[in-house]
């Protein structure tokens, strides 16, 4: 699989990720009105965007490390002039200070051992993280969520996710399971650009798109079953 393939597939979607502005109000219901925040691993900025229209006096960085993404994303939040701003680079560089880091479905890039720890100190007094994570909702999972985790060591109950939490120093304030609409959300216009892409394609792409229509196949197996656990965390 080439990255050009990849990002011939993964461009001008709305999202990277499953989600949905419902999450982000949700968390926003729990967290108060943070008045500055980050977007790590922002991807086009769909969330970007929903934090900026709940937010109006918020200032708001979104960071994302893929030169196509965060160029989507500049286009897609410069309606918001300066108060949101887009920045091209590595999330393990996010200094702060802020009252919320939102990071969605972009945490296990750096592994929550690391990330927790490295932003404790980009967090303002009272601040908080937001971040989306695999998790399994039953003990042992099914066959089909199992098989949809494969490529993802790791994955553990949501007791199992509030232990490593608590092990990175952090306290779990709050939790909301993600599945169905919020994976639609994404798969459903990755779908859409794959059956376009299809004709013509070459044997790059039509590898990529073997690939992603297959996950969406694993996906539909088990729709209410393959969760990622959307965690509000404070320092202890
Ligand atoms: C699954 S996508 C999710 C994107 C977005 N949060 C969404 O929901 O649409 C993961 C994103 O993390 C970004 N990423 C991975 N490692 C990163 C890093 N070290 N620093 C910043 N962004 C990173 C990728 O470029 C990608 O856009």
């Amino acid at each position: 699989m080439t990255d050009e393939a990849f990002f011939e597939l993964h461009r001008a979607i709305p999202r990277q990720g499953p989600g949905d502005a419902s999450d982000v109000l949700w968390a926003l219901s729990v967290v108060g009105e943070p008045a500055r925040v980050i977007d790590a691993g922002c991807g086009p900025g769909a969330d970007t965007e929903t934090l900026a229209e709940a937010l109006p006096l918020a200032q708001i960085e979104a960071v994302d490390l893929t030169t196509h993404f965060i160029e989507e994303a500049r286009a897609r939040l410069e309606c918001f002039g300066p108060r949101v701003n887009t920045r091209e680079g590595d999330m393990r560089d996010i200094t702060g200070p802020a009252d919320l880091i939102w990071c969605a479905g972009s945490l296990y890039f750096l592994g929550l051992e690391t990330a927790l720890p490295l932003w404790r100190g980009a967090l303002a007094p009272g601040g908080a993280i937001v971040f989306s994570e695999p998790v399994f909702l039953s003990s042992p999972p099914s066959a089909e969520v199992a098989a949809f985790w494969a490529d993802y060591p790791g994955v553990g109950t949501e007791a199992e996710l509030r232990r490593r939490i608590a092990g990175a120093g952090f306290a779990t304030r709050a939790t909301r399971v993600i599945t169905g609409r919020a994976w639609l959300n994404y798969y459903l216009p990755l779908m859409a650009r794959a059956a376009r892409l299809r004709i013509g394609a070459g044997p790059d792409l039509a590898a990529v798109l073997d690939a992603a229509e297959a996950e969406f196949a694993r996906w539909r197996a088990a729709p209410d079953h393959i969760a990622y656990l959307l965690c509000v965390v404070a320092p202890e």
